[in-house]
């Protein structure tokens, strides 16, 4: 059901390799379903996370920082992060030094598949996943994982996007197609939804939301960066969505 293909440590070298491709395009907010400003896609993200003062969040797969510095200076909260690019690590730390930010902002290199052996049980107020969770070759174990952390009456919450889902089997396949050029070229593991929410509904969770975004996909970025890396992702065809993109959230009991 989950089967995957590549490895952390695929994934730590390919984020080595292209940390400047991506800020180059995006910046340093590593996200590519968008609004059309960096403002409007943190203000949203914030409804959905609904950070407070003093509380202490995990940032898991926080790429240079480029989200948790704004939830930081919005909110007067308590972010680690954790990347599995040491590139990255170094950018986020110089990003946080040069705005004064290292008693707020916290940031390492590490693996997410094994988040308790490097944080204590129970210590978190919120776990949050931005675009990160689809590089997983073990997305179920990562959500465990989340879940040792995170106190009781804490949240997880993710933003990702899921295979298409068509009863028409030549779509099926097209989707398909798509979905593993994505896996290809970004180094993901495009997730299912079904399987991922059974997992998480046996856990001793809430199942606070399942939805879709609220603002409209600004697919300029994205596409900037797939023309200028040459990614060709639909093979020459028609375009058409092989995804869909959620926010899910669960609260621990
Ligand atoms: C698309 S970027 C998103 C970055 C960031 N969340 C943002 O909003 O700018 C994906 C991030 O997931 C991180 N990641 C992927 N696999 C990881 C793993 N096994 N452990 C920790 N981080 C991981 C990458 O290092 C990268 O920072």
């Amino acid at each position: 059901m989950f089967e995957k293909s590549f490895s952390a440590e695929d994934v730590r070298r390919y984020y080595n390799d292209w940390n400047d491709r991506y800020e180059k395009s995006y910046g340093n907010i590593i996200q590519a379903f968008r609004p059309n400003n960096d403002e409007a896609l943190i203000e949203d993200l914030m409804i959905s996370l609904n950070l407070k003062m003093g509380h202490h969040y995990l940032d898991a797969g926080c790429g240079v920082a480029g989200a948790s510095i704004p939830f930081v200076q919005k909110t007067n909260c308590q972010i680690s992060g954790i990347t599995i690019s040491d590139e990255q690590a170094k950018k986020a730390k110089q990003a946080i030094r040069s705005l004064g930010l290292e008693s707020k902002i916290n940031v390492m290199q590490g693996d997410y598949h094994h988040l308790s052996d490097l944080y204590k049980t129970n210590s978190f107020d919120g776990v949050f996943f931005l675009e990160s969770l689809g590089h997983s070759y073990a997305p179920e174990k990562v959500l465990s994982e989340a879940y040792k952390i995170v106190k009781p009456g804490g949240f997880v919450y993710i933003k990702d996007f899921y295979i298409r889902e068509s009863s028409d089997k030549q779509m099926q396949k097209r989707i398909k197609k798509v979905i593993d050029n994505i896996n290809r070229y970004y180094k993901y593991q495009v997730m299912s939804l079904n399987p991922l929410i059974s997992h998480i509904r046996k856990m001793d969770v809430k199942l606070d939301f399942v939805k879709s975004f609220d603002f409209q996909d600004d697919i300029r970025i994205r596409s900037d960066f797939e023309t200028k890396n040459g990614i060709v992702l639909f093979d020459g065809q028609a375009e058409f969505m092989p995804a869909d993109w959620y926010e899910i959230k669960f609260t621990k009991f």
